[in-house]
């Protein structure tokens, strides 16, 4: 039986190639997308989803948006690596993409999907956690029809965005307190398993030797990835962080796990939104967190090449 998920995501580069991945396989059932403030505003994360599904085919999956800024953070975008657009690149054009955006929010869209599917959902966020906090407060009686919380987010080491804080857990440590505590499964996978993942210019050349429009837009998102990730990290090749959430749905040995307590900074002066992962049960927390360690890198990438294989040939 496929895996019935929501995507809630801020794209951004990575977030495209995890609606790609989750439209193609097989084992995912794609039930809707909602968008959050994050890498760009609402609006841009929004128009970019739409923009995705419209070039790769993807039809009736609703797009709904959520939460336009934090709880309480200030709102951030990563402008830096993401671009104006939040999909710098390639080119979209300027008229309106053929996927449109449904009337609903994305909490209303989140409870409507809940309630309609006839088994529990697992929740996919690969941005800040601002929605998924929101909706978990807002209807505690569905906390039930959520099977799990598979996130891109923290790190078990370092972050990216201070030196302790990974940007989707830094953009809103309030909401991501709030999923970690929620009592619901989670499992999370941080930078220090998203870093196994990068694009590299043979992953690129595979892309490319498709040889489709799909192809050759994927190709340059990547390219445009990875000039960000040289200039900004001086990494040789991007990491494809948030498609590493579908792709453990997917195929469950392809990220190994372990159990730990994760723990969310909220007042570090210099470490707020720090994932504080107790690894060795030092601290006596519940070690109720799944958190992805190490990673098939060959397995992951035919996933991601096989799904623009399969989005990008002639219908
Ligand atoms: O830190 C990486 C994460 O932040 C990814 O999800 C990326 O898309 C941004 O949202
Ligand atoms: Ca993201």
């Amino acid at each position: 039986m496929p895996v019935p998920v929501i995507l809630d995501c801020d794209p951004g580069h990575d977030d495209a190639f995890n609606i790609l991945l989750a439209a193609a396989h097989p084992a995912i059932e794609l039930l809707a997308i909602t968008t959050v403030a994050g890498n760009q505003t609402l609006e841009k994360t929004t128009l970019n989803a739409r923009r995705v599904c419209s070039v790769a085919g993807i039809r009736g999956v609703p797009i709904a948006a959520g939460r336009d800024r934090p709880l309480h953070a200030p709102p951030r975008i990563a402008e830096n690596i993401h671009g104006d657009s939040g999909l710098d690149g390639p080119g979209f054009g300027e008229g309106e993409p053929e996927v449109p955006q449904d009337p609903r929010d994305a909490l209303t869209l989140i409870r409507d999907t809940l309630l309609a599917h006839p088994a529990p959902v697992t929740l996919v966020p690969t941005g800040p956690l601002t929605n998924i906090a929101v909706f978990l407060l807002a209807h505690p009686e569905l906390a039930a029809r959520v099977e799990r919380i598979v996130l891109m987010g923290g790190s078990t080491e370092r972050g990216n965005t201070t030196p302790a804080a990974e940007f989707n857990i830094l953009c809103d440590p309030e909401a991501a307190d709030i999923v970690f505590r929620s009592g619901l499964p989670v499992t999370m996978f941080g930078l220090n398993a998203t870093h196994q993942v990068r694009a590299t210019a043979e992953v690129v050349a595979r892309i490319a030797a498709l040889g489709t429009p799909l192809s050759g837009l994927c190709v340059d998102l990547l390219t445009y990835f990875a000039s960000r990730y040289r200039e900004v990290y001086g990494f040789d090749a991007p990491p494809l962080h948030d498609p590493l959430t579908v792709a453990h749905l997917i195929d469950p040995s392809l990220v190994s796990l372990v159990r730990a307590a994760v723990t969310v900074e909220l007042n570090g002066t210099h470490t707020r939104g720090a994932t504080v992962v107790d690894l060795h049960g030092v601290t006596g927390r519940p070690a109720d967190t799944e958190v992805g360690v190490e990673v098939d890198t060959d397995a992951f990438w035919n996933l991601i090449v096989e799904a623009v294989r399969v989005l990008g040939r002639p219908s």
